[in-house]
């Protein structure tokens, strides 16, 4: 059995930081691996969502890894923000730069800055893209819903991407993200990804089961 990789989305915990912390110490004591903060800053994407200032409150009361996914328009700007406030892995995506070069400094500066370093792809964004940055990062987040919002369905077109990235590189960390429940979440580890991220479907069914069930325990 492949050991997966289980990130929980900050979203169904919302803005208030006292239901962030609580929501935190929960996926933490129920098994979750990483913390995956979604963070949305209305242009980027329509919706608002946390920010740095959350992750330095909650890196003060979790052991668990911090994943943050920037859905922002000029990521660029706040990468050292999220280094200071302890981001282990920084995921920027490829929709939000019109220029190759200003892509790759943001690639090289968070690895500079000691985060990983993330290429989030939205969903109708081709795998082949991104094939001249993957040298620059050290994983790729497959989105499996259009990125802006929970609640949405697996797009069953995030399988295809999962494999023909796979292809292409056979090293890179794979991440896939949105809509993943223990039926999609087993088939996109056997396309070859090797973290799953679930907002919903930890939210809404009993945590602990919903965890084990994403790293195909039960
Ligand atoms: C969407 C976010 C995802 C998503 C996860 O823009 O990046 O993390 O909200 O939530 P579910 O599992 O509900 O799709
Ligand atoms: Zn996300």
């Amino acid at each position: 059995m492949t050991k997966v990789v289980v990130g929980a989305s900050s979203l169904p915990a919302g803005r208030n930081m006292s239901s962030q912390l609580d929501y935190i110490k929960k996926m933490q004591n129920f098994g979750a691996d990483m913390y995956h903060l979604d963070v949305m800053d209305g242009l980027f994407v329509k919706n608002q969502t946390v920010d740095y200032t959350y992750l330095e409150q909650l890196k003060m009361s979790s052991i668990l890894l911090f994943d943050v996914h920037l859905m922002v328009q000029n990521p660029t700007k706040v990468i050292s923000k999220y280094a200071k406030a302890g981001a282990n892995i920084l995921t920027i995506h490829y929709e939000a730069f019109d220029d190759d070069k200003k892509f790759i400094k943001a690639l090289k500066k968070i690895r500079k800055l000691g985060m990983m370093a993330g290429i989030a792809l939205d969903l109708d964004t081709s795998v082949e893209s991104i094939e001249p940055f993957l040298k620059y990062c050290d994983l790729v987040l497959i989105m499996s819903v259009k990125a802006g919002k929970g609640g949405q369905q697996f797009s069953e077109s995030a399988i295809k991407k999962i494999k023909a990235l796979r292809k292409l590189d056979s090293k890179i960390l794979i991440e896939v993200d949105g809509g993943i429940d223990n039926i999609s979440s087993q088939k996109a580890v056997k396309a070859g990804a090797d973290i799953v991220v679930s907002g919903s479907y930890i939210y809404n069914n009993e945590a602990y089961e919903a965890i084990q069930s994403l790293k195909g325990r039960n």
